[in-house]
């Protein structure tokens, strides 16, 4: 394999949601300057997000009303709608419970009716069965969640956890692993600071917010929503993918095109037009071929085109043998060294997780990705753009440019 047999590197934008502009109808002049304010911010266009609210004995009604009155605040900053930000909701006492899912209501107006319609439990604090419920049962498509959407959840809280309390942190750990960004939201002098920042993405001082009292969420809703549009925002960081196929003999020409469905998936995700996200794409068996260079195709419905025809179709090459893999370990080693950030998907019941991590860049449990077969692949999407996107952001891979390598065995 010759990963390092080109360099091509340029600046791009990846991933960014397309602004859709909504029709106002009949509304009054407040509103529509209120939407105009929101489309200018396209940073807020795209969204899922899902509230976790505790509803223990210790908040009192009062203070409850207060907590869903800043939920409504929150919402009311974004645009509403199957194509724009989809808000879900669940509350926690001894159990948690589902308020309703991303996909019920399709409006502002019924997501705020649903919000104050929520009963205090006056219970226990179970955090972690609110965040679980958030990842299992309302982070999935049959509940709306969209994989082209960036994932938020924010959970907010009086207390520490009361009710499985082992348990609130590595919930978290598995949420965030599946792609969820999580804010934690403190408020009052009773809650545990290691509870929250274990339980929020990092950096703390961007996803861990406190409130002195329940009056003073008030002062940190627009904190919360500033950082909920910058991880809206993020997949518009600039950068460059070179997607590499594999295309050797145990393949076969129907995973060939599971393959193709997936790489598909991510040019329509893409900002390509304008000057935006540039894409190469090679293919390898025992040898490597480029099928496009990162600057061939400047229209996604060029890069479209080029990746359904005739020419992108399963080669059965033989497979290259075992000795190659050191080969693209020392390959991947170099192009590390280079500057360049790898991706591994590995698609695989023989998992020899050693070499495919030595292929990946650090940290390899944020850059390698694991399926056993290509239909899975799309399970992988969400996470696989968040830590491709998260690069970006963060260092300078965006500048040098990152391979996603795809790797069956
Ligand atoms: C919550 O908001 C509603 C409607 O804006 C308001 O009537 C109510 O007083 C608020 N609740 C509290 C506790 O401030
Ligand atoms: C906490 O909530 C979860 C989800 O509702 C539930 O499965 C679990 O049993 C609860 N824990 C306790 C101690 O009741």
């Amino acid at each position: 394999m010759a990963l390092i047999c080109f360099k091509i590197i340029l600046m791009v934008t990846f991933w960014s949601a397309t602004a859709e502009i909504r029709a106002s109808t009949k509304d009054d002049g407040e509103e529509i300057l209120q939407r105009v304010r929101r489309q200018v911010d396209d940073r807020c266009q795209l969204a899922d997000i899902i509230f976790v609210l505790d509803s223990s004995g210790s908040i009192g009604q009062g203070n409850y009303e207060l907590m869903l009155n800043f939920t409504k605040s929150i919402v009311s900053e974004f645009i509403i709608g199957p194509n724009n930000v989809q808000i879900g909701v669940n509350y926690y006492g001894n159990q948690a419970r589902l308020a309703f899912q991303l996909n019920t209501y399709d409006n502002e107006q019924d997501v705020l009716e649903a919000i104050e319609e929520i009963p205090w439990l006056d219970q226990n604090t179970n955090t972690s069965g609110g965040i679980r419920l958030m990842h299992r049962d309302m982070f999935v498509p049959e509940s709306g969640a969209r994989e082209n959407a960036p994932w938020i959840g924010i959970v907010i809280t009086d207390g520490e956890s009361t009710f499985d309390k082992d348990l609130t942190i590595p919930e978290a750990d598995v949420a965030r692993s599946k792609g969820i960004t999580l804010f934690a939201i403190g408020i009052g002098g009773a809650t545990s600071q290691d509870e929250l920042i274990g339980i929020a993405s990092k950096p703390s001082d961007q996803f861990v917010f406190n409130a002195q009292s329940f009056e003073a969420l008030s002062a940190i809703k627009q904190g919360v929503v500033t950082s909920a549009c910058g991880v809206a925002a993020e997949c518009k960081a600039s950068g460059d993918l070179v997607i590499i196929l594999d295309s050797s003999g145990s393949v076969g020409p129907l995973n060939f095109d599971n393959m193709k469905q997936f790489v598909l998936t991510m040019i329509r995700e893409a900002t390509i037009d304008e000057g935006g996200t540039r894409i190469g794409l090679m293919v390898y068996s025992s040898n490597a071929r480029v099928m496009w260079h990162l600057n061939t195709h400047s229209t996604r419905a060029d890069m479209e085109a080029a990746l359904m025809t005739e020419e992108l179709r399963y080669e059965n090459i033989p497979d290259g043998g075992s000795d190659d893999f050191s080969k693209t370990i020392e390959e991947g080693r170099l192009t590390r060294l280079s500057g360049v950030k790898i991706f591994v998907i590995a698609v695989t019941n023989w998992v020899n997780e050693v070499e495919i991590k030595e292929i990946a860049s650090d940290p390899d449990t944020q850059n390698t990705f694991f399926v056993t077969d290509f239909e899975q692949l799309s399970s992988i999407y969400q996470p696989l753009k968040r830590a491709v996107c998260d690069g970006m952001v963060s260092s300078q891979w965006s500048f040098m440019g990152s391979y996603l390598y795809i790797y069956y065995k």
